[in-house]
């Protein structure tokens, strides 16, 4: 069981939520955030070790999402992939729908997984451009190299590391993207601080993602539901200042979808560990998870 993935110190909880800000500084966190690594990670390599691996946690109904189409991706940017145009995707939405990403760029993924988005990238910044993910996952980065080589793609690179201390070079990407990843860490104010020290001055992130309001204790310690992108959220408040903090500018949310509750209920509900009535205490403490888009700007010398 975990024992603490608040992102707030307990006795500061209430006047630190006000001011939107979140630690995991101490050492004790530092423990348990390699813990909650661990098992975001064995969960993440079940669950595309699966014959049919449409879900991203351990339990076949709580999942972040089953279809491509269902979060946002369009008809033509599944298809003509050489690759097989169903590469399983775990995102909550489609970071790059509509961005400027161009041709030359240099586009680096924060847990590719099994790679659609990879492939997406490549294709706007093309053969002068350059595409790197990073991915914790041994079995994630497999299936994604294996839908880069099938897609015959060379400028496509995947790195084992973590996003919270990127092997990727200071100052060297114009886009950092993510689906549905930065919820699961641990230390995100680490990512943030690294997306802002990879970028290139005048580079940009843009993020897909879950946030959320009003997460209760109970709720923040369930295994399954933290890799299933309830648990870890933070909220929306939270998140943009600490993109703030680590220097970002035009911080904005472009995108927001919120759960409705009965889609929340059945979410919480499905995980065995829960057996309170859930849907009186959704609504009785407005509790609020959303899929949002958020984008960045570094700004330039
Ligand atoms: C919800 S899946 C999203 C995958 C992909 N972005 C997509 O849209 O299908 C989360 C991915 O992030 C990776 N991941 C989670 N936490 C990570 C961390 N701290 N460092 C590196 N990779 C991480 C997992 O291994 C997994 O591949």
């Amino acid at each position: 069981m975990i024992t603490q993935l608040c992102y707030y110190k307990k006795d500061k909880n209430q006047k630190n939520k006000e001011k939107g800000e979140y630690f995991m500084n101490t050492k004790e966190q530092k423990v348990d955030a390699k813990k909650i690594r661990e098992e975001v990670k064995e969960t993440y390599a079940k669950a595309i070790s699966r014959k049919n691996p449409s879900c991203c946690c351990s339990l076949e109904e709580t999942c972040c999402s089953t279809k491509a189409k269902d979060i946002g991706y369009r008809e033509e940017e599944l298809n003509n992939f050489p690759a097989d145009s169903n590469i399983t995707t775990f995102g909550c939405g489609n970071p790059l729908a509509y961005s400027e990403v161009r041709e030359g760029d240099v586009v680096l993924d924060l847990g590719p997984g099994a790679g659609l988005d990879l492939l997406i990238a490549a294709r706007k910044v093309g053969p002068s451009g350059q595409v790197i993910g990073v991915d914790m996952t041994e079995e994630m980065i497999t299936k994604a190299k294996e839908n880069i080589k099938v897609a015959g793609v060379k400028n496509v690179e995947v790195r084992k590391g973590l996003i919270e201390n990127l092997p990727v070079e200071s100052s060297s990407v114009d886009w950092v993207i993510s689906n549905c990843v930065i919820n699961l860490s641990p230390e995100k104010e680490k990512v943030f601080s690294e997306i802002a020290r990879v970028l290139k001055p005048g580079g940009r992130m843009i993020v897909s993602d879950m946030v959320g309001e009003n997460i209760p204790e109970w709720l923040r310690e369930n295994k399954s539901l933290y890799s299933a992108c309830i648990s870890g959220v933070v909220s929306e408040k939270e998140y943009l200042s600490g993109l703030r903090k680590a220097g970002l500018e035009k911080v904005k949310v472009s995108e927001r979808i919120v759960y409705q509750s009965d889609e929340l209920e059945s979410f919480i509900k499905s995980s065995p560990e829960i057996s309170k009535d859930i849907k009186r205490i959704v609504k009785e403490q407005d509790i609020k998870v959303a899929s949002v888009k958020i984008s960045a700007y570094k700004p330039a010398l």
